[in-house]
This record gives C-alpha cells, structure tokens and sequence, in this order.
C-alpha cells in the first residue's frame, strides 16, 4: 500500500482520513492523486476549500474533507507545517480522534501509544471474551486500556504491530465471516481467544439493535440551458456543506419512502418554486411556458437516514435563464451555470453527481442519434 513503508506524518495523516469511512481498494485508486493534487500540507491549507472538496467528490462522508482542511490551516498556523508527535496534540486537530492520532503517532513517530478503531475493538473484545456493549464507556475504557497494554516493548515494531493489528481485524478477524468460522485460514489466536473457547465468536461484539432508518423524499430541478445545468452552494453547516447541488425543496419525512407512487406532474412556475423555496421567483411567463419532464427517482442512503431523490427536467430558452437569474442573482445562495461534460471539477454531492452524470449519458446518446453535435451555448454572463 502507498502510504505503508513512508515516514511522512503528512503523507500517513492523510492516508488514515481517507481510510477511516471508505474501502482500501478506493483509496488506493484516489490517494496517489490525492497526494499529486496537495502534495504537502502548505499546498492543503493554501487551497480554497472548493478544491478539497472536488478532489474528495464521491469519497462521501465530506465532514472529512472539511476537516482535512482545516486541520491543515491548524498545523500551518500552530505547528509550523510540522505535525506534532504527542498523540495527546494530535487528538486536538480537526478529524483526528484518539485512534488517528494514536496510528499516525506510532506510523510516523514510532510512539508506543495505541489504536483502537472498531476492528480492533471487535479483534480485542473476541480475545478477551468481553461481552458488554462496546459504546459503553466502561468497556471502552477496559478495551482501550488493554490496547495500551498489549504494545510493543521497543518502538521500532510500533509501525509493523499497528498496520497488523489493523489489517487482522479489518480481513481475518471480520465482523461476519472471521477464518475461525469460515475455516479458510488457520486463526494464530485460536487457541488464546476466549470467544472461540467459548463459541462466541460471532456474538462478540455484542450488537444493540439498529433503529429503523427515518426517511425523507425531496424533489430536484436539473435547470438546464444548452449544455449546462444550474447548480447551487449548499449552505456550510448543512448535509452535503459547502458542496455543489442541484436547486432543491426542503425534504419531507415520509412514512413509506419506498413506494412507487408516480411522480406529480408539476409546471414550469410550480418546479421553480418548489426547488427555489425563498418566493422569490414571482410568476413570470417565460418561465411559466417552460416544458417540465419527470426525471430519474433515485435512492440515497446515510448512516442514519434515507432520501428519495425526485428529479424533474426542464430545459430553458435565453428569456427563462435571464428571468431565473434575475430572481435567484440577489438571493444568499450562490449558483453558477455548470457545463454537463465538466462536472468533475466540481465538488458535488454524491447522489446528484450520479444523477447528473447518468441523465446527461442517456441525453448526449439521444442528440447524437438526433444530429450528432451538440449545442453550442453562451456562459458568459455566469455569477
Ligand atoms: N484503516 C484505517 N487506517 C488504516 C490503515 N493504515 N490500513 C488499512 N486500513 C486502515
């Protein structure tokens, strides 16, 4: 792995960010990029959080790319550009928990001082038969204080123990299908793990029963004009903050998110004050004449909630942009007019990306079959 075998607190700071909530095989096609886009942590805390947030596109969970930002401007400003080594200071910078500052301490300083991520919590829990619920804060603190105890005598193994430590819970010892269960390998601890003496391997760690999802549904606009569509800021305290989306009304909480109730049909004025909830679109004709088309219905689903994505479609001439424009131009959000074949550059959220990107797909296949180019259009006058 590229961020295995260096020394660079920066280089493994950001390798453990990315590796906290998405899987290795991603990571390892995003982190060499990640690294040739801010290849130090003054080139980080120099960029515009737009940047850090476009390279993080589809990574989810973007607290993290904000954080990774300000926890940049932290070391910059604090540190010197130099991270610290105490675990204990490193547990202070934006994003850094006590398990980060606990594997980039030992990867980039050799520092005796544990991990405890929740592989390990479940690996520890399995070997020393602990029963109790792990959020608890008194197995916790049990847990974490025989991760302390279990270190290393000499700090140069504190690189190789950790990673290991790491990767047997994250492959061998698995949640659901642990090599003492699956037979595919022989487990180096069976014969010291007490929830294997006992048969409780796949009862440790103990679950509390997951509470069902609330969900939502909201409605989107793919405002378009030419080849580009309207996109709007998210409001930075927001979910999805700081990123790019498209115009939205306020999600609604539903009862049964799944159903597969048809779509209403909506015109142009009703779409544009739905997704453009401020009022401040007063009824104006050019819009109002503007064709409406249900769009794609897409599913999105977060740690704690689900949300039904209903698109409507609705392309506008030259008088509607400046209408919409003039409507929007004063409002807090700020919009700009994105071109559909660049989205890349834009840190976008996750679901409206793939909306986006799958609905331009299925439109550039039918002009082609229509006239074979596409339109050209004048972004000029963008915000
Ligand atoms: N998850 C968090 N840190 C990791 C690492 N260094 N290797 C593999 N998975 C991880």
């Amino acid at each position: 792995m590229p961020w295995q075998s260096i020394t660079d607190p920066y280089a493994i700071w950001v390798s453990e960010i990315m590796l906290q909530q998405t899987q290795v095989a991603t990571v390892l096609e995003r982190y060499p990029k990640m690294m040739k886009r801010f290849p130090s942590v003054a080139h980080l805390a120099g960029a515009d959080i737009d940047e850090v947030l476009a390279e993080w596109s589809g990574l989810g969970y973007y607290s993290r790319a904000r954080n990774l930002h300000a926890c940049a401007k932290q070391v910059v400003t604090q540190y010197q550009g130099e991270f610290p080594a105490d675990p204990i200071k490193l547990e202070k910078l934006s994003g850094i928990g006590r398990s980060t500052a606990g594997a980039i301490a030992a990867f980039a300083f050799r520092i005796r001082t544990p991990i405890l991520d929740a592989n390990v919590k479940r690996v520890l829990a399995r070997l020393f038969g602990i029963t109790g619920v792990l959020q608890e804060k008194k197995v916790s603190d049990s847990l974490w204080q025989l991760a302390a105890e279990l270190l290393p005598r000499s700090p140069t193994q504190m690189s190789v123990y950790t990673q290991a430590l790491m990767d047997f819970g994250a492959t061998w010892c698995t949640a659901k299908q642990p090599v003492c269960v699956t037979q595919k390998a022989q487990c180096p601890f069976e014969g010291a793990c007490q929830a294997n003496a006992r048969d409780q391997v796949l009862a440790i760690p103990k679950k509390i029963p997951k509470k069902k999802s609330p969900q939502f549904q909201c409605t989107v606009g793919i405002l378009t004009y030419g080849n580009a569509v309207l996109l709007q800021k998210r409001p930075a305290k927001a979910i999805w903050g700081g990123l790019w989306s498209l115009p939205e009304s306020p999600w609604q909480e539903q009862a049964d998110a799944d159903s597969k109730a048809p779509a209403n049909e909506l015109t142009g004025m009703q779409l544009i004050n739905t997704v453009l909830a401020n009022g401040a679109v007063k009824d104006t004709p050019t819009l109002f004449a503007s064709p409406v088309t249900i769009g794609a219905r897409i599913k999105h689903v977060f740690s704690h909630r689900i949300l039904q994505i209903q698109a409507y479609e609705m392309p506008l001439n030259a008088n509607a942009k400046k209408e919409l424009e003039n409507a929007i131009q004063h409002g807090e959000i700020p919009f700009i007019w994105a071109e559909l074949g660049g989205l890349e550059q834009y840190g976008l959220a996750q679901p409206i990306r793939q909306l986006l990107e799958g609905w331009n797909r299925v439109r550039d296949a039918a002009e082609s079959d229509q006239c074979g180019h596409a339109v050209p259009i004048d972004l000029k006058n963008k915000p």
